[in-house]
C-alpha cells in the first residue's frame, strides 16, 4: 500500500512541525547540523537532497556549501518546489527542484553528484539504494538519517492507536536506526554511524504543540485505512487529559545518521 503524504503538501505546517520538534528535543545539539557537519565542502559541486520536502536540510547545506554549487531537490509533493527553491537561493545557491515520485531509478548518469542526501526519507524509497549508490561519485558522500523502530511507540500508546498496523512501523522495517548499516553495506565500503539520543517532553502548557505534532503524524501511526474525523477527536481527547492532568508526555526520538562513502561499482 502507498504510504500517505497528505502532510508534506502543505510546507507551512511542515515547517511549524519541525520547529515543535527542535523546541521539545531534550538533546541540545540540533541533528540538522550534525547532519553535515564537518564535511569536504571543497569537493561538492552537485548535491542531490532526496525527499526534500520543504528545503530544511537543502538550505543548511546551502549555506556551507561552496559558491557555484548546485542542488537538486526531488520530491513526490509538488508543493516542495517553491519553498525548497526559496530556501537554496536565500543562500546564493543554484537550486532545481523535480516532481517525482521515487521509487526504483534515478533519471541521472553514473557518478553525477558529489552528495546524495534522504533525510527522514529513505524509509519511504528503500529500493532506490541501489541507484544512490551508482548516481554518487567514487569520492563522494551518501548522508541518510532516520528514527528508531521504537520512536512512535508512546505516542501511539498515549493516542490509543495501534502502532502494529501503521504505516509508519511499515516504512520503518525497510529502513531504521535497528537495520540502517544492514541495509546500506551491500551499496558501500564505508558507513559511519552518528547517534543522536534524544526525547521530546511535552509539559500542560505545551499541550497544543502536542495536539498538533500528533495530528500531523496521524496519516502514518494510525491504521492503513486511514483517518477518520472521529479517530482524530478521540486522539486528541485522551492526549488533553493526560496534560490536563497536571501529566507530561514524553517518548524517545532517538535518531541515526549514517554517512556512506566509497559506493560499490556495479
Ligand atoms: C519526513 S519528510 C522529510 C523532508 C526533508 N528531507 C527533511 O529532512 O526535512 C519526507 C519527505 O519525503 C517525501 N517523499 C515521501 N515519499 C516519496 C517518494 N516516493 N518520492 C519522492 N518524495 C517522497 C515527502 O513528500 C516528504 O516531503
Amino acid at each position: 500500500m502507498t504510504p500517505p503524504l497528505l502532510s508534506f503538501a502543505s510546507p507551512d505546517r511542515h515547517a511549524a512541525i519541525a520547529d515543535i520538534i527542535r523546541r521539545r528535543s531534550s538533546n541540545p545539539a540540533d541533528i540538522r547540523r550534525m547532519e553535515f557537519a564537518g564535511l569536504d565542502w571543497t569537493a561538492i559541486c552537485e548535491a542531490l537532497d532526496l525527499g526534500c520536502g520543504f528545503g530544511l536540510p537543502a538550505g543548511l547545506l546551502a549555506r556551507e556549501s561552496a559558491p557555484g554549487t548546485r542542488i537538486v531537490g526531488v520530491d513526490a509533493c509538488a508543493e516542495n518546489g517553491a519553498p525548497f527553491l526559496a530556501a537554496v537561493r536565500a543562500a546564493g545557491r543554484h537550486g532545481a527542484f523535480e516532481c517525482l515520485r521515487l521509487d526504483r531509478t534515478l533519471p541521472w548518469p553514473d557518478r553525477r553528484f558529489d552528495l546524495v542526501v534522504a533525510a527522514y526519507s529513505l524509509y519511504y524509497f528503500v529500493d532506490l539504494l541501489p541507484e544512490i549508490a551508482r548516481v554518487l561519485s567514487q569520492s563522494g558522500t551518501f548522508v541518510t538519517v532516520t528514527h528508531s523502530e521504537t520512536t512512535f511507540r508512546a505516542l501511539c500508546e498515549a493516542a490509543g492507536l495501534d502502532a502494529s498496523s501503521s504505516p509508519l512501523r511499515r516504512l520503518l522495517r525497510g529502513f531504521c536506526a535497528e537495520n540502517g548499516a544492514d541495509r546500506l553495506a551491500p551499496f558501500f565500503a564505508d558507513i559511519e554511524r552518528i547517534e543522536y539520543p534524544n526525547t521530546l517532553r511535552f509539559e500542560p502548557e505545551h499541550l497544543s504543540e502536542l495536539l498538533d505534532y500528533a495530528d500531523f503524524k496521524m496519516p502514518l501511526l494510525a491504521a492503513e485505512r486511514g483517518v477518520s474525523e472521529a479517530v482524530r477527536a478521540g486522539v486528541r481527547q485522551r492526549l488533553a487529559a493526560l496534560l490536563r492532568g497536571g501529566g507530561v508526555f514524553e517518548m524517545d526520538k532517538n535518531d541515526v545518521i549514517f554517512r556512506c562513502r566509497r559506493p560499490h561499482a556495479r
